[in-house]
């Protein structure tokens, strides 16, 4: 698309997880339709690194490292957003974590992680941008899920729960903001080959999976509706692959 016709100028997003993995090709495609985006993980490097290939190709981008467990940094985050760029039209939350094994066995410890940062975060990031977005009376959240909530695997049930709840939290947020002028999507991915993989040994295929650039061309398409409609839920599955 020519500079001209991008779909996202002027438009400001904040991009969870945008170190790696699909939050960093989310990033860099939101990038490509104009948007100034803010890359928020905490990995320095790893975010230098998105900020510099969406430099490159004539993007604007803010890294700000963050923790998004820590709700202190996720108002600063959305604070020296705004400081910045005055506005934000835009939060995908892609920062996450996976692990996997049998309930059997299974010490509850070993969920808080995943809770913190699949679940509790994803709320957290919400409420930080809702002042702003409603403010604004327009803004799109993109919350990302997993087909993890929606069909039964094996081994995945604490994940399963964290996705669930984003399901769950999304669908009644998005109604109390409908009115309002913002959006509230949720995205429902299938396998995606990321780095996520690396640490799962003995995971399925990976060249059957999605690709990360799947996944931002879907969250392209759910921020740049026009403002009359809202992709609430979008399930994107890799074509005659795996879940
Ligand atoms: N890959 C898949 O098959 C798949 C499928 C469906 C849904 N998803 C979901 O998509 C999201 C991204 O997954 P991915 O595959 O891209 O994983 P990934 O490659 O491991 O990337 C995860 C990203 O989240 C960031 N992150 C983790 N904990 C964080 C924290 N406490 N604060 C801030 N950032 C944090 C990581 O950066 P730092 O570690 O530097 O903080 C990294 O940038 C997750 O929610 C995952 O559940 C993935």
């Amino acid at each position: 698309m020519t500079a001209a016709g991008r779909a996202l100028d002027g438009q400001v997003a904040i991009v969870t997880g945008a170190g790696r993995g699909l939050g960093r090709a989310v990033a860099e495609a939101l990038a490509r339709e104009g948007a100034a985006v803010v890359l928020a993980a905490r990995s320095r490097q790893q975010l230098a690194e998105t900020a510099a290939a969406i430099r490159s190709g004539g993007g604007r981008a803010l890294a700000i490292p963050t923790d998004v467990t820590q709700d202190a940094a996720v108002a600063a985050l959305v604070e020296q957003t705004v400081a910045e760029f005055g506005r934000l039209d835009v939060l995908v939350t892609a920062a996450g974590a996976a692990s996997f094994g049998p309930v059997a066995g299974t010490k509850p410890a070993d969920w808080d992680a995943m809770l913190a940062v699949n679940l509790r975060a994803v709320m957290v990031c919400c409420c930080a941008v809702l002042p702003v977005m409603l403010q604004q009376r327009r803004g799109t959240i993109v919350n990302v899920a997993s087909v993890a909530a929606q069909r039964f695997i094996p081994g995945a049930a604490a994940y399963a729960a964290t996705k669930a709840g984003v399901v769950a939290w999304s669908r009644v947020l998005r109604e109390e903001v409908r009115a309002e002028g913002v959006r509230v999507g949720v995205l429902v991915p299938g396998a995606v080959d990321t780095p996520l993989w690396d640490a799962i040994p003995g995971g399925p295929d990976r060249t059957r999976m999605l690709r990360p650039e799947d996944v931002a061309r879907a969250v392209v398409l759910m921020v740049s509706m026009p403002p009359g409609a809202t992709l609430e839920e979008l399930t994107l599955l890799p074509a005659g692959g795996i879940l």
